[in-house]
């Protein structure tokens, strides 16, 4: 049985004061022995995060890293030995709104979680279609050619030490969540498409689902078989939304 992920990530937001509000209501949360706790704040934040939350389970995770992993002169960018040194233990790698806005492409996606990996940082390898692609049928072929160009080039073994997060373009921010049978329907599929290559790597990772999950589509979205939790936007930035979609994991 594959423990489950609830994962936060706080994209571009938070200011000081909001950053101390949401860590205070984290501590307070109660604590589930069977599902995992993460959360992925702003870089600026991740200090002050490892720091308030550190008597907690909650584990820390970057939302970058660069495609070093170890110091250079790389200005802007964040190597994931840094990361780590600070107190991450995951980081997301492709996350939609990079691969769309900022420029990260797979060949970019490979060296970023080659770097991760050499740091024994876990990467978290966002993939998705947009709107466009499932209205043109091409889900499974974008969600193929986006696992294969990491599995492919770097091998299937690197997914021992991974996460996959399901994230449907069209559902993040956008208050259309995937159904959970849609979402089931690719999760199975991506777990097939690692099976193919390796059926115990396929049957131990865990692949989170994003895109609009609240407290109240959770219990649906967690009840089907191959999803093992979320990666939460919006909602994770309220402690009581965020705490409460961590407790309907643990009813799973
Ligand atoms: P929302 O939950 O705000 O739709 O964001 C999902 C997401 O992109 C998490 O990485």
């Amino acid at each position: 049985m594959r423990r489950l992920l609830v994962a936060g990530n706080w994209k571009m937001h938070g200011n000081s004061a909001s950053v101390k509000a949401l860590l205070a209501g984290l501590v307070n949360l109660t604590w589930q022995q069977q599902v995992d706790i993460a959360v992925f704040p702003p870089a600026l934040f991740i200090v002050e995060a490892v720091q308030s939350l550190k008597d907690t389970p909650i584990i820390i995770g970057a939302q970058d890293c660069a495609i070093e992993s170890k110091e250079a002169a790389l200005t802007g960018e964040i190597a994931a030995s840094q990361l780590v040194d600070v107190g991450c233990q995951l980081v997301l790698i492709g996350h939609s709104e990079r691969r769309l806005l900022l420029g990260d492409t797979d060949s970019i996606l490979i060296e970023k979680f080659k770097a991760a990996q050499a740091q024994q940082l876990k990467p978290v390898l966002c993939i998705g279609e947009t709107q466009q692609q499932r209205e043109n049928n091409q889900t499974f072929a974008v969600i193929t050619s986006q696992l294969n160009s990491i599995m492919d080039t770097l091998s299937i073994d690197v997914l021992a030490n991974a996460i996959i997060a399901y994230e449907p373009v069209w559902a993040i921010g956008t208050g259309l969540t995937a159904t959970p049978e849609q979402a089931q329907e690719v999760h199975s599929f991506i777990r097939s498409l690692i099976a193919e290559k390796n059926e115990a790597i396929a049957q131990k990772i865990q692949i989170l689902y994003g895109g609009s999950v609240k407290a109240d589509n959770a219990q649906a979205l967690f009840a089907m078989p191959d999803i093992d939790g979320g990666l939460i936007g919006g909602a994770s930035l309220n402690a009581d939304e965020f705490g409460a979609i961590y407790r309907i994991a643990g009813n799973k």
